[in-house]
């Protein structure tokens, strides 16, 4: 700001951010994208409405694994696309397979949605997996919209690999979108990108230059600085997420009737709670559904979980351990005097 950055910028990005994020993705998943395959936007979520926007019309299919991350099916929903939602389940890891992709495909199938790390399961699919679908992505001519803003909280014991990064044929079809809010914790500025082949990038930037122009200035000086800086940061945040993974796991496992798929990514737990359902919970009226079962919670023992409706999955609901450690130890311990004591 005191550099004087504070006016209007190239409504699709600044020259260094877009390099920088060329350069970060060379260094991290070793594929080579150009600065005119880059637009940055108003974070994420910017970005996948603008890649639906500019790829889908009415009439055209957008393939969406269940659980999903909330606003996936409403940003198809204002294209006039269709969703078609594939349910995945707990004991996949909530991974989508191949046949089932393959499956959901008909003449009117534009795109499949795909993120790994998930929000809400915290799922990160295995290379394996990711190859299958690629290959029928190449088979059957599809886009694949990779949400990859969790590609830095990634567990022991589990591996990223960049969607992109299968392949020259399947990058051609790919579009990545990513952002600063998450893996430098920078959910407020407000910055996140989308990579995508020359002609869907040109389209997008037609639609951010008359839409919104450009993000912030200041914000993306603030994500170059992130992007070029020491990344060890990253690393360690990592670290603290595993430490409260395996705490907020530990505490869930001890809690009879609770089941979930241990997160290899991102910063959420989701599990199911149904076998609860029918029941008074917490001393109060029987809850039937998760909705019912987060609202006692939040009555109750004061702990705000998310129910897992909003993501396509009755029956289950999310806890999220981006909170402090104190916070997390006080909120499992209500949780946990919640479902004993009821
Ligand atoms: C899977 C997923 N995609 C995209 C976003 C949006 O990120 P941003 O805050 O950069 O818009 C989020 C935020 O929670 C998310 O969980």
């Amino acid at each position: 700001m005191d550099a004087g950055f504070t006016r209007y910028t190239a409504a699709t990005g600044i020259p260094e951010l877009k390099k920088a994020i060329c350069d970060a993705f060379l260094r991290d998943h070793g594929v080579t994208w150009k600065p005119s395959e880059v637009t940055v936007s108003n974070g994420a979520k910017h970005c996948l409405h603008n890649v639906l926007v500019a790829c889908c019309e009415p009439g055209d299919e957008v393939i969406i694994p269940t659980p999903y991350w909330v606003s996936y099916s409403a940003l198809v929903e204002l294209t006039g696309a269709k969703p078609v939602l594939v349910e995945t389940r707990e004991q996949d890891g909530f991974c989508l397979s191949a046949a089932q992709f393959r499956a959901a495909i008909t003449p009117r199938t534009r795109m499949l949605m795909l993120n790994s790390p998930s929000n809400p399961t915290g799922g990160v699919y295995p290379v394996a997996a990711l190859q299958a679908l690629a290959e029928v992505a190449v088979e059957k001519d599809i886009i694949v919209l990779s949400d990859e803003i969790y590609d830095k909280l990634i567990y022991p014991g589990h591996e990223f690999r960049s969607f992109a990064a299968l392949g020259e044929e399947v990058r051609k079809r790919t579009i990545i979108v990513n952002g600063v809010s998450k893996a430098y914790a920078m959910t407020g500025w407000r910055i996140g990108w989308t990579l995508a082949p020359e002609n869907v990038s040109a389209a997008i930037n037609k639609l951010q230059s008359q839409q919104t122009s450009n993000p912030c200035s200041v914000s993306q000086y603030a994500a170059l600085a992130a992007l070029n800086g020491p990344q060890e940061c990253v690393a360690e945040m990592c670290q603290e997420f595993v430490k409260r993974r395996d705490y907020v796991c530990g505490r869930l496992k001890a809690i009879p009737g609770l089941s979930f798929a241990e997160p290899g990514g991102a910063f959420y737990v989701f599990f199911n709670v149904a076998s609860y359902f029918g029941r008074p919970v917490g001393g109060g009226t029987p809850v039937t559904n998760a909705t019912d079962f987060c609202t006692a919670l939040l009555d109750r023992a004061h702990v705000a979980l998310v129910a897992g409706d909003a993501f396509g999955a009755p029956g289950y609901v999310r806890l999220s351990f981006a909170a402090s450690m104190e916070s997390l130890v006080q909120g499992l311990d209500a949780i946990e005097k919640f479902l004993i004591g009821s």
